[in-house]
């Protein structure tokens, strides 16, 4: 599937940046198209029925009547994520690269704008996810937002409900940047300014769901993800830089010290939760192209909504676990742990490294309450293997720790004040192990291959 995806290499042109130029490089195979009405719950619906499959393209619904389109599971396939962005492992250091942004004239995200009186949120082709959900949801807007500190650009992800025509719901639960941002502003006693972009370059979206390094802007990252300088233009109202091919932009304020009920939503621990910091959303203009895009995430347990963030973790902690721990060879987080647990493979040095690289870990991600070591030979992102390993590597007595009450993240709902236990299991080989795993000789794999492809 990757081979086939030439935009990366193409960013440097205009539409290079956008959501369409991404949409207009993917195989037949990699987009499925359908010609429906969009409604409640439908792409829900189609993207678990396509998981059941085993498959994971990216899907279009076009209106029979009006021709707009609506996409969604641009993130459920790790191919796809790593085939669209460049400098993934040493991201950090290249952004340092990109500390300067283009402004765009003419940007196509502003060719239609709509302010106060017009703004109608009930306008926009928002709809519901799940059944139980309070309301239609916007699941794919990076908010982005400056520092009041140091005037350097956040991007984050929020769940953002529709309230009324210019009323948003959002929530700030896993207490990130924009949290902080908000908790200033209050301070101050001033609303926060925020521009929300939906539809983008998916380098975009992987910014927003990566833990940006504090001293860094997201830009940057945007910058290295894409391998070119970003084309920006700033937002109508505060003057916030919004991507310059970007297919909406909402602007407004998230208002100091108010608070509204908001949710329940589907989750990505496969809960509906009215867990949420119920903050409130007031949009005071909305920008967009001509024939403008809507983009949508399938919230929930759904492969986009999980990998978006454990593909660009796993790059990310492996990084630093390694530089710390060169003996780390590893790490994946499985879907059925929604980013509470992870495998770790290593060779480990010395008894006892396997506890140290598993401490570290749950230092640096405060979500994981489970995490299996395994030795080399074991192939993490195969969970068989991983499982396998713990049968017969592991005794629970020796091998297995756990600490109490951690901080964690609190939409898992056997969490306890938002805290958890930390449970490690040491899966590697013990001191003076023997037993020999069964081997083929590769000469005779090689003929079998050979002999399975021509029949
Ligand atoms: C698909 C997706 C949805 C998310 N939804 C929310 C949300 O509703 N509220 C929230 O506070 N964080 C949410 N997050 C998490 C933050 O957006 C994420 O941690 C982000 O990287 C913030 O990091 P920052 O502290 O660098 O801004 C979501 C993340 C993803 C990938």
């Amino acid at each position: 599937m990757t081979a086939d995806l030439k935009h990366t290499a193409t960013c440097a042109d205009d539409e290079g940046q956008s959501l369409r130029g991404f949409l207009a490089n993917l195989t037949e195979d990699q987009l499925l198209r359908y010609t429906i009405k969009r409604q409640d719950f439908l792409l829900s619906a189609i993207t678990e029925e396509l998981e059941k499959q085993e498959r994971f393209p990216v899907v279009q619904l076009t209106d029979p009547d009006t021709g707009a389109k609506t996409v969604a599971n641009i993130f459920a396939d790790r191919d796809i994520l790593k085939a669209c962005i460049h400098n993934i492992v040493e991201v950090e250091q290249k952004a340092e690269e990109f500390g300067s942004l283009e402004m765009a004239a003419d940007p196509p995200c502003q060719q239609n704008i709509l302010r106060e009186a017009q703004v109608d949120l009930s306008a926009l082709p928002i709809f519901k996810h799940f059944a139980d959900d309070a309301g239609a949801y916007i699941t794919a807007g990076i908010v982005i937002a400056k520092d009041p500190q140091s005037g350097r650009c956040n991007f984050s992800f929020h769940r953002m409900q529709i309230k009324g025509k210019n009323k948003i719901g959002i929530s700030l639960h896993s207490r990130g940047d924009l949290w902080r941002y908000m908790a200033a502003s209050e301070a101050r006693g001033k609303d926060l300014e925020i521009a929300v972009v939906i539809g983008a370059h998916p380098a975009y979206y992987i910014v927003g769901a990566s833990k940006v390094p504090l001293h860094q802007d997201d830009y940057s990252w945007a910058g290295a993800y894409m391998d070119a300088v970003p084309k920006t233009v700033k937002s109508i109202c505060a003057g916030i830089p919004v991507p310059a091919f970007a297919e909406y932009v909402l602007e407004g304020r998230i208002l100091a010290d108010t608070h509204e009920d908001e949710g329940p939503f589907g989750e990505y621990t496969g809960y509906s939760t009215s867990r949420s910091t119920r903050n409130v959303f007031m949009v005071d203009a909305i920008t967009h192209r001509n024939e403008p895009i809507w983009q949508d995430l399938v919230p929930g347990f759904a492969w986009e909504h999980l990998l978006l963030s454990q593909f660009t973790k796993e790059i990310i902690l492996l990084n630093k676990l390694q530089r710390e721990i060169p003996e780390v060879k590893a790490l994946s987080m499985p879907k059925n742990g929604c980013h509470f647990h992870a495998y770790l493979s290593m060779s480990p040095r010395a008894e006892g490294q396997a506890r140290q690289a598993m401490l570290l870990l749950f230092g640096l991600d405060p979500y994981l309450k489970l995490i299996v070591t395994v030795d080399e030979d074991v192939d993490v992102f195969n969970e068989e293997e991983v499982w396998w390993a713990a049968a017969t590597r592991m005794q629970a007595d020796r091998d297995v720790f756990i600490v109490p009450r951690v901080l964690c993240n609190r939409l898992d709902p056997s969490s306890e004040e938002g805290m958890s236990a930390k449970m490690g299991i040491d899966a590697t080989k013990p001191a003076g192990w023997e037993a020999q795993r069964v081997r083929l000789p590769e000469d005779v794999r090689k003929q079998a291959l050979e002999l399975i492809k021509s029949s």
